[in-house]
């Protein structure tokens, strides 16, 4: 049922995209081939969201924990992330999109950072889609990051302890540009958020598909789109 709370296209979509190893692991490839056409279906995903109307566009690209991952395979997901950033300005700016970015950003290697403040500065007054790309993000530390800054707000005097509600506590994250998300939607099956957008998906639609991330088209979005406004969202109420 779709009421005033539901509109039929969610404002903003988040993604875990998972799955990019046992995509390879099924095709007898490294899991450097899973993440490099993992890479390509951000671009499946960027389209979709431009064809429904969806105005942001989060993804899961490198959480807090993957740091414990083997070196090897880090540094092939940071050098795809950088040629990423790198390939893709032109196509962005053509898709009148822009980009943003979340998380512990400093903890990136030096010229990824660069490279992505540049094509974050290119896209910065394109008008369509924002996609926003979660990096060296984890949901804890970023409600960490945010007492620290609400602390320090207290502390010189711009807020008094007691204007401290949910809505101000947004205005600390790292979210605090962008709408909460609508729906969240996970890819390989796996029911579980992996320490991502713990505060913001607090009332998301949430929909896990069996496909691996290398494997996600358009239609995945548009299907994910469909159960999405057939939810009925109660936020509490009846
Ligand atoms: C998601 O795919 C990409 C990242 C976490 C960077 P995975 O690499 O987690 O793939 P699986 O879960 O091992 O299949
Ligand atoms: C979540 O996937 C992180 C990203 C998609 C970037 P993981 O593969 O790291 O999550 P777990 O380990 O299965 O929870
Ligand atoms: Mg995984």
């Amino acid at each position: 049922m779709v009421t005033a709370e539901s509109p039929p296209v969610p404002r903003h979509v988040a993604v875990i995209m998972d799955g990019n190893g046992r995509w390879a692991r099924e095709r007898g490839l490294p899991r450097a081939a899973g993440h490099r056409a993992g890479a390509e279906a951000v671009r499946e995903s960027i389209q979709g969201c431009r064809d429904l109307g969806i105005e942001f566009l989060t993804v899961y690209a490198f959480s807090s924990e993957n740091w414990a991952r083997p070196k090897s395979e880090i540094k092939a997901l940071m050098s795809l992330l950088e040629k990423f950033l790198k390939d893709k300005a032109n196509e962005l700016m053509d898709w009148d999109v822009r980009l943003q970015a979340i998380g512990r950003l400093h903890d990136l290697p030096e010229s990824c950072q660069n490279q992505l403040h540049e094509t974050i500065e290119k896209t910065s007054g394109n008008k369509g889609l924002t996609l926003i790309l979660a990096l060296s993000y984890g949901g804890r530390e970023e409600i960490i990051d945010g007492v620290k800054s609400v602390l320090d707000a207290v502390r010189n005097g711009h807020i008094d302890e007691a204007m401290i509600t949910p809505e101000v506590f947004s205005q600390h994250l790292y979210t605090r540009y962008f709408p909460d998300p609508d729906l969240l939607i996970r890819t390989s099956g796996e029911m579980r958020l992996s320490n991502f957008l713990l505060w913001q998906i607090s009332y998301a639609e949430l929909v896990v598909l069996k496909k691996n991330w290398p494997d996600f088209r358009a239609a995945d979005l548009a299907e994910c789109v469909d159960e999405y406004a057939s939810r009925h969202r109660r936020f509490g109420k009846l």
